[in-house]
């Protein structure tokens, strides 16, 4: 028997649970119930990751302590997880007396091996908030293509990245006030001393080979950076026991809390720490996404070893969340809560769906809606349930037969295959067993449609036959019942209910069930509507935007904080007489058709109405800007009385009028509501 210790990455107590983490949290506990129906002892360990300047300043929005804060959020991130049955073994916080013990002890081994260093670093400082800004809390135009608005580490706009000093007019976005550089002490890791290490530890096969020749090529190529560990008050975090008035960043402390969680489970269960963290005879398995690669394989294993703990024997990375092929999007809907998903949707389905598309592999996995629906409809209300549905009905009286009857082979081939699908399951390949579990099912049903148990149930001298083949199909289905347990332990449920026995461990489906009553058959799985997909989509959209105007207040009067740069680069012009100004026939118009230009990028051709049945040609050049579809109804301004000018596309017969410097900052003028189009802008 093995024994397994298993986390998934702790999720942020900033934010709720939402689809895109759920592809860890399934995926994580789809393997912890594997290995506990294998008969390991298997613990799956989590915890709200609660410490940074983002959640202090989100409970100071809401007005609450930071301990309020993440309470709430820690019970609905549990709420959240139970609802999709993703079941741990202990569900802590890092902002716990245990965990902050845990870091005592980790730090105070790095001081003793020497790899703590002090280093003066100068960052942006919020005057008025009186804290340091982390890059995310600093906006400004960027310094390569002077795109305004762009965050701290980099700019969306031209791709660049540098650090927050170097943008042009840096404003705090918690304050919008200017920040001052100014200079504080940081403690630093020196995770190069341990670079020889990590050189081998990282080459050991605990990682995914994409990652472990990643990390070979780019990051042990040349010598690692130190680790700025703590940050000064205010935080909301751990302070430095031998550093007043610094806190440890939260990613120290964070992945600390997996043996801090750990220790709360051996508390309540009379375990000792050392067996699960000290100890060769445990496996470790962390369960992450790709973004946070790196605090786990170069950072942890630094402060593991440096601290005398066991090291991670795997490291199971995945990629990110698309949703129709593209990233989540809380405009387009697709930023689903899991508590959103609930209210609409069984969570089995995302269960077997996420199953389906996880391998070992680092890529991004789709969310289809069409195909999601189809394949839960098809695989399991159409292949699986089926198989018990058309048949237990028919021996409700009479039980399963005596014996288990000939079945062609089907029943020891399925149970022989038990090992491949276990084996698949083992690798995290998820998508592989299932495959395997339908091509199982693939051949259950042709057995029932050949044998027809609604047509022998019409002769009382088949009455044997009848039983035997509802025999026969009821095991098999209970076969891919127990081999689909850790995907969908709700079936499994409904299945031992049905068989009068639990379904508890793999080797279950070794051996069919014979000579006994069954239970009523009770509903087991509806096919997806399409519909239910869609109102939650609807109202995940509708709600986020309600969310972002509650979040957008304006600026009090007086305050506006807009700088002048925008007039000093671009000059007011000469003046012109009143007469000058009336020569120019600006019109209100509405867009009543847009579409893209193919031999042209920057171009979107417009059909404007003036109103009745005067429209005008338009050639925008805000491509970049803006979508077709999105500008058809809308309302604009333009200069009607412009001579037309040939293009090669066709004649351009006027002009809309925006503002902004170009690219993705091109802002279209509309009127207010009421104005209507031929109505002249003066
Ligand atoms: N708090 C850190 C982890 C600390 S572990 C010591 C964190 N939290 S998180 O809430 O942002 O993410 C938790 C996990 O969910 C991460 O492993 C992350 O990769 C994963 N995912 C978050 N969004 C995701 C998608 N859209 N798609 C797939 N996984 C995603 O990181
Ligand atoms: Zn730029």
């Amino acid at each position: 028997m093995r024994q397994i210790l298993v986390t998934s990455a702790l999720p942020y107590a900033n934010g709720h649970i939402h689809i895109g983490h759920l592809v860890e949290y399934l995926q994580t506990d789809i393997w912890v119930r594997f290995q506990k129906m294998q008969g390991n002892r298997c613990i799956y360990i989590c915890a709200d990751d609660t410490h940074g300047t983002a959640i202090m300043l989100s409970a100071q929005k809401k007005g609450v302590t930071e301990e309020e804060f993440i309470a709430d959020m820690s019970d609905s991130h549990q709420r959240d997880f139970a609802g999709f049955g993703i079941e741990f073994d202990n569900f802590g916080s890092t902002n716990s007396k245990e965990n902050k013990i845990c870091c005592e002890l980790v730090w105070k081994a790095l001081r003793k091996k020497d790899m703590v260093v002090e280093e003066e670093i100068e960052q942006l400082f919020d005057v008025e908030k009186g804290i340091f800004l982390a890059d995310r809390f600093i906006q400004g135009t960027c310094p390569t293509c002077k795109t305004p608005e762009q965050a701290g580490d980099g700019c969306v706009s031209c791709g660049a990245t540098y650090s927050p000093e170097e943008l042009l007019n840096p404003v705090s976005v918690m304050s919008g006030t200017t920040p001052e550089l100014r200079k504080a002490v940081h403690l630093f890791v020196d995770v190069e001393k341990e670079h020889a290490f990590l050189n081998e530890w990282t080459q050991s096969g605990a990682l995914p080979k994409e990652s472990a020749n990643y990390l070979k090529n780019f990051f042990l190529n040349e010598p690692l950076k130190k680790w700025d560990i703590s940050r000064p008050a205010p935080y909301f975090g751990f302070e430095i026991p031998d550093a007043p008035g610094n806190y440890w960043f939260v990613w120290f402390d964070a992945p600390i809390g997996y043996i801090a969680s750990t220790q709360q489970w051996c508390d309540k269960n009379g375990e000792s720490l050392e067996d699960w963290w000290e100890s060769e005879k445990t496996e470790i398995h962390h369960f992450i996404g790709k973004d946070i690669q790196y605090f786990h394989t170069l950072f942890w294993p630094a402060m593991l070893k440096t601290a005398g703990l066991k090291l991670p024997d795997k490291v199971h990375i995945h990629g990110f969340l698309t949703v129709d092929g593209k990233k989540m999007s809380k405009r387009d809907g697709t930023f689903i809560n899991a508590s959103k998903y609930l209210e609409h949707l069984d969570p089995s389905y995302l269960r077997y769906y996420y199953a389906t598309k996880l391998s070992a592999r680092l890529d991004d996995l789709d969310l289809n809606r069409e195909e999601f629906a189809a394949r839960i409809n098809s695989d399991l209300v159409g292949k699986m349930v089926n198989l018990a549905s058309r048949t237990a009905k028919f021996i409700a009286d009479v039980g399963l037969s005596d014996t288990y009857p000939e079945d062609g082979g089907l029943f020891k081939e399925f149970a022989e295959r038990g090992g491949d699908i276990a084996e698949a399951y083992e690798g995290a390949n998820f998508a592989k067993a299932t495959r395997m579990i339908m091509e199982l099912a693939d051949k259950a049903n042709p057995f029932v449609e050949s044998n027809a148990p609604w047509e022998l149930r019409k002769d009382e001298d088949k009455a044997q036959q009848l039983q035997d083949v509802c025999t026969v199909a009821l095991n098999l289905f209970r076969q891919l019942a127990i081999y689909l347990a850790p995907v969908l332990p709700e079936l499994a449920e409904k299945c031992g209910e049905l068989f009068g026995e639990k379904i508890l461990t793999w080797d279950q489906a070794a051996t069919p069930l014979v000579g006994r009553k069954i239970n009523k058959f009770k509903h087991m799985m509806q096919r997806v509507d399409p519909k239910k997909i869609e109102a939650m989509v609807d109202e995940s959209a509708a709600e986020c935007a309600a969310a972002a105007a509650a979040d957008e207040k304006p600026a009090p009067a007086g305050d506006w904080n807009d700088s002048g740069d925008t007039l000093a680069e671009d000059p007011i012009g000469d003046e012109i007489s009143f007469d000058d100004f009336m020569n120019v026939d600006l019109r209100v118009a509405r867009v009543i058709e847009a579409n893209e230009v193919p031999e042209a990028r920057k171009l979107i051709q417009l059909k404007l109405s003036l109103g009745g049945d005067e429209t005008r040609q338009v050639f925008a050049g805000i491509k970049s800007a803006y979508e077709p579809g999105d500008l058809v109804g809308k309302l604009v301004v333009m200069v009607a009385n412009l001579a037309p000018r040939t293009m090669k596309f066709g004649v351009s017969e006027g002009m809309i009028i925006a503002s902004g410097p170009g690219g993705k900052d091109v802002f279209l003028l509309s009127p207010d509501d009421g104005a209507v189009p031929g109505q002249r802008v003066k």
